[in-house]
């Protein structure tokens, strides 16, 4: 066993950032296949529309969490970073997941509903595109420096208090917790949990809340 911690900050980031890559993803390349072939072909109805749901509370919580609480801690130790840029894109984000999350209410109208979809596309292309650019940076002038910067004992209390504050906005939880937990690969889940409450891990996804999410499976890793 080495002595590094499993769940330190650099690790923490990239799970989350994987999450929503993998979201954006799979949410855009189905908004487009029933667009294609209509929503009496798709895999789960009620899953596709609580994926998409999930993806854009989970986005917003982590854009919340950076600005809140991580950008303020790392703004004293990296003067330099463009906090304030990617503080903006965050609010730029915001705008499109509002789009979705204002055409998704007004799927439940079947005279709607391709328009919507539509007014769904567009949104999620476009954050699907812009994704890659704003970790980027992230990556580069924060995320990657923390290692030098932070004691590990105090990676690990932040990594707690991070967590903490994105599954404090993240809701509702019983969908949101299975979206994360399951856009990760199992090996990366297993790290991942382990800063959640077991009673969460081990009770509430597999059992308690498992008729509240399971329609999003066919969205999911195994
Ligand atoms: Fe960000
Ligand atoms: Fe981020």
């Amino acid at each position: 066993m080495s002595n590094q911690p499993e769940t330190n900050i650099a690790i923490s980031f990239l799970n989350i950032h994987n999450i929503i890559t993998r979201g954006l993803k799979v949410s855009l390349e189905s908004v487009q296949g029933v667009i294609k072939r209509g929503i009496q072909g798709e895999k789960s109805r009620e899953g596709f529309f609580n994926f998409i749901r999930a993806l854009t509370s989970v986005m917003n919580a982590h854009h919340l969490t950076e600005d809140e609480i991580v950008f303020p801690y790392f703004r004293d130790k990296l003067p330099e970073a463009p906090f304030d840029s990617l503080t903006s894109w965050h609010h730029e984000m915001g705008l499109r997941l509002d789009e979705i999350n204002l055409a998704l209410d007004k799927c439940a109208d079947k005279a709607q509903l391709e328009t919507e979809l539509r007014n769904i596309e567009n949104p999620l292309a476009r954050l699907n595109e812009d994704w890659p650019f704003h970790i980027q940076p992230e990556t580069d002038e924060f995320i990657n420096l923390a290692d030098a910067l932070i004691p590990v004992e105090e990676q690990l209390r932040l990594v707690r208090l991070f967590a903490e504050h994105g599954l404090k906005n993240a809701v509702p939880h019983y969908l949101t917790v299975p979206f994360m937990l399951y856009n990760l690969p199992e090996d990366d889940r297993k790290v991942f949990s382990e800063r959640m409450p077991a009673e969460v891990v081990q009770n509430l996804v597999p059992i308690v809340w498992k008729a509240k999410w399971e329609s999003m499976k066919p969205y999911l890793l195994e």
